[in-house]
């Protein structure tokens, strides 16, 4: 397993441009499944969950061409005819579940293996399996696998979502769009990743109205035709290099090939820390304030605070002056960077769904442990701030959602080095 030794301390001074949406990309080539012709999406990331659902896309038959130099997805659905999903991909990668709306949505049955939970904990899909059952698709559990049945046309119906789920939301969608007469969903998720794959359905031939609002209701049509469509950028990438850039007081990023609008409360809270955010378009420049002010956050769905930026602002809340707190209100327990970052010398304490944070505290390098994706990346973002030496174990999990994270950051300052594990 590779890992990461970082030299910490140095500013970061430069241009990054800002890779293609993972969270956003997943749904939309599970779409592209329900088209009668093939489909071709740029702006795809280079990573881990792409290729592992590229795989998954396979097993079912569709033929996946993906030109990873220029960032290019060519998905041809039309020979799809194996209607499952197994155990050994869907575990790698909770996302593969969106293959049970498709193929149920597309074909009238699935068999999609139950996804694991994650490194922070349970990830129920109840609201998945229920949402689809008040549209009238047959469900039935066997050896950990969904078997969803649906006739070709159903009843008009609806569901209220409880909590809000972005997984739920575009599982939901991805069934209803060919076969239900008429379905709403109420309190869908409005994440840009739930816009997109709306905006893409509607592209292909879907009738699916309220897009961007809480209640979205779609009307079965006929057929969908693939098309041609452009990947949204990385918000979550966006998010971290931002905190990164306002990390240290000498730092001065510019960030290319953004969508700022994308980033919903975070922006401004942002601005809160004495970090100066200038937005120009798709660019936008983080430099980092002399004196970073303490600044508490309680994640919410959006356009709330996302919870996918919670640890890094945790870790930036190490260098803050003053006592801060984060709270996440998403998932309660996503709190597997507390204890490596008090290896590095961090002040915090967990209580409940809450960290709090003393700051200013100098961080001095150490080994630390990757354990889910937002986590390991907090990781970074402090070893490049702690003095001397950090040992970042099991970057495995970074590769799976940051395109070519070390040279990026290597190239605006960073002194990453990579170490092939066995
Ligand atoms: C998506 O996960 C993202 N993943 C997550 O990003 C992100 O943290 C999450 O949305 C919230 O924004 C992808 O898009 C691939 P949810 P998802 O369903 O859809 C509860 C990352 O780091 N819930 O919106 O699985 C759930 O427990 C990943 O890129 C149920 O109770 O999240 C949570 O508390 C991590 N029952 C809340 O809803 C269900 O059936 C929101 O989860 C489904 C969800």
């Amino acid at each position: 397993m590779d890992k990461f030794v970082i030299e910490g301390g140095t500013p970061l001074t430069g241009t990054i441009a800002i890779s293609g949406s993972k969270n956003a990309a997943l749904p939309i080539i599970a779409a592209a499944l329900m088209g009668d012709s093939p489909t071709t999406i740029t702006n795809i990331p280079r990573l881990q969950d792409i290729y592992t659902f590229n795989n998954v896309l396979r097993v079912v038959g569709a033929k996946v061409d993906f030109n990873d130099s220029e960032n290019q997805l060519v998905i041809d659905p039309t020979l799809v005819s194996y209607l499952e999903a197994p155990y050994d991909l869907v575990r790698k990668m909770r996302a593969s579940f969106y293959m049970l709306g498709a193929l149920v949505g597309k074909h009238g049955y699935a068999k999609v293996s139950l996804p694991g939970g994650c490194a922070w904990g349970p990830r129920p899909v109840d609201l998945h399996l229920k949402g689809l059952e008040a549209m009238g698709i047959h469900i039935d559990l066997d050896k950990g696998y969904v078997i969803a049945k649906a006739e070709k046309r159903l009843k008009p119906a609806s569901f209220e979502l409880k909590p809000s789920s972005v997984g739920a939301t575009a599982n939901l969608v991805l069934a209803a769009v060919l076969r239900s007469e008429e379905f709403t969903i109420h309190n869908a998720a409005k994440e840009p990743d739930v816009v997109q794959l709306c905006n893409f359905l509607n592209k292909m031939g879907a009738d699916i109205e309220g897009i961007g609002t809480g209640t979205l209701t779609i009307k079965a049509v006929d057929n969908l035709q693939g098309i041609e469509f452009s990947n949204d950028p990385d918000r979550i990438e966006l998010g971290t290099f931002m905190i990164a850039g306002a990390m240290h007081p000498e730092s001065e990023l510019t960030l290319t090939g953004c969508n700022p609008q994308h980033l919903g409360s975070f922006t401004n809270r942002l601005k809160e820390t004495g970090a100066h955010i200038d937005i120009d378009g798709t660019t936008i420049h983080v430099k980092g304030p002399e004196k970073l002010n303490a600044v508490s956050i309680t994640t919410k769905i959006y356009p709330g605070f996302p919870t996918d930026m919670q640890a890094q602002w945790a870790t930036m809340m190490t260098q803050a002056e003053g006592d801060s707190k984060v709270t996440d209100t998403v998932y309660f327990d996503r709190f597997s960077y507390v204890p490596e970052l008090t290896r590095l010398g961090a002040k915090m304490r967990l209580d409940k769904n809450t960290v709090h944070i003393s700051g200013k505290t100098p961080l001095e390098g150490a080994s630390v442990m990757s354990t889910d994706l937002r986590a390991s990346v907090s990781l970074v973002l402090a070893a490049m701030v702690a003095e001397n030496t950090t040992e970042v174990l099991r970057v495995y999990h970074l590769d799976r959602g940051y395109e070519n994270l070390e040279n990026k950051l290597n190239a605006v300052g960073a002194k990453i080095q990579r170490i092939n594990g066995n």
